[in-house]
């Protein structure tokens, strides 16, 4: 039977991120044409059946069936028997919480499928070598949601930086700052295992590796542990990180995930970097629009991340917009590209093509495995210094934290 140019795409999640992001592109890159069968996998049959209160009419498979399971009879390794029917031209979102990204990843992988995992790619370097193994001896495609490197404000400092108009770095500032509803209700059962950094504050590490090329060469980390404590969480309210890059300049991280609930925007986010002939400063909170309803009181909007927008493909229906949708699109597109490609070809000549095409996007913008790992490293590193009085640490060739003697 001819293949009829759709994706099988299996979520494995059903969360936040999930609900407010991941399901709502698939269903529209669907209606587009590019998305088939769509299955989700999570925990239990409980956020299923949210997930299918959110999306009515969505057409998706829930795994476990809140038919057959009570909503809290958790079902850890069900995504598998999901993975199990995606066929041939299938493509596996990883979406769960940090920790579990690296064996999904690679379970799929091994399974013939194309990835797309929600950042970080893993939590230890020794993790992301084995995913970049597994994605080169299976020629598989594997992205990490890296959404600032979609966001038009972090795309303008890359092509500015990399036409040289602002010289050589010297320095730069990121901010990343959420409200205490964060790790208190969100991430009650994971947030000891993470941090503001781990969880947000990767982001900008990633955005100026994007932006200079530049690799990261030291870094030491301080963290405040206050407010939670007060509530029963051994989680660090905030996190700092000075990272040193192999050209000497140097970036400032700030993060926290402890900010005030009535803040007029769930993230206090920006960048300012300088260089030797000029300099970048950017609110990516504040883009100059607010809303100012009696329900809702005083909001600044972003309206390039996720946005919600009377659609001009079919009057009367919604289109989802921003740089939220465009990172998960663009790498459901690639893989699409790659499937409609290599369509009947021999698997022999299928593989090279896949090896040949990733070969150039893995030394363009894509964040595939190679350049994840820088992330993943950082956010390694930061943990290390946090655990030993904020020492400096610095990498090996291969990306592999040590403390500096
Ligand atoms: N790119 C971004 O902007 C962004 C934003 C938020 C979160 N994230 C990342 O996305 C991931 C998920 O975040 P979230 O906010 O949705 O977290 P969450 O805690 O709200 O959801 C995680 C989901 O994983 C599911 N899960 C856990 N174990 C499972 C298993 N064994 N099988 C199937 N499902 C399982 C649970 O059903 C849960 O709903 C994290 O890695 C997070 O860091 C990325």
């Amino acid at each position: 039977m001819s293949w009829d140019k759709r994706l099988n795409v299996l979520l494995i999640g059903g969360g936040m991120i999930s609900q407010e992001v991941v399901i709502p592109t698939l269903l529209q890159e669907r209606m587009r044409g590019i998305v088939g069968d769509l299955h989700i996998s999570a925990l239990n049959s409980g956020i299923i059946k949210q997930c299918e209160e959110l999306f009515r009419g969505g057409r998706f498979v829930g795994y476990p069936d809140p038919a057959k399971y009570a909503a809290d009879d958790n079902q850890p390794s069900m995504y598998r028997e999901a993975m199990g029917k995606l066929g041939e031209h299938g493509l596996v979102v990883v979406a769960t919480p940090d920790h579990l990204h690296t064996d999904m990843a690679l379970e799929a992988i091994e399974a013939g499928h194309d990835v797309i995992v929600m950042k970080p790619l893993c939590l230890k370097v020794e993790e992301a070598h084995k995913v970049i193994a597994a994605a080169e001896k299976r020629k598989a495609y594997v992205a990490t949601d890296y959404h600032k490197r979609m966001d038009r404000a972090v795309r303008l400092a890359r092509y500015r930086v990399r036409r040289g108009d602002l010289g050589e770095m010297l320095h730069g500032h990121a901010w990343i700052e959420e409200p205490k509803y964060m790790p208190l209700k969100f991430f009650g059962l994971w947030a000891e295992k993470s941090s503001p950094f781990e969880y947000i504050g990767v982001h900008y590490v990633d955005a100026y590796y994007f932006i200079t090329g530049l690799t990261p060469k030291r870094v030491a980390a301080w963290g405040q542990k206050k407010f939670l404590p007060s509530k029963g969480s051994d989680a660090y309210d905030a996190v700092q990180a000075v990272i040193e890059w192999n050209d000497g300049s140097v970036l400032w991280v700030q993060t926290s995930w402890v900010c005030s609930e009535k803040n007029s925007a769930m993230t206090n986010q920006g960048l300012q970097i300088s260089g030797t002939k000029g300099e970048y400063w950017a609110d990516h909170k504040f883009r100059n629009l607010h809303i100012l309803t009696d329900d809702d009181g005083f909001e600044q909007i972003n309206p390039n991340f996720f946005k919600h927008y009377d659609s001009w493909e079919e009057d009367g229906t919604v289109e989802y917009v921003g740089y939220g949708f465009e990172s998960i699109s663009r790498w459901l597109r690639d893989i699409h590209s790659i499937h409609v490609e290599t369509e009947g070809m021999s698997e022999k000549d299928s593989l090279a093509h896949r090896e040949k095409v990733f070969k150039e996007w893995e030394d363009g913008q894509r964040p595939l495995p190679r350049q994840a790992l820088i992330g993943v490293a950082v956010n390694q590193a930061v943990r290390l210094s946090l655990d030993n009085n904020n020492a400096y640490v610095v990498f090996d060739d291969k990306m592999y934290p040590k403390l500096s003697e």
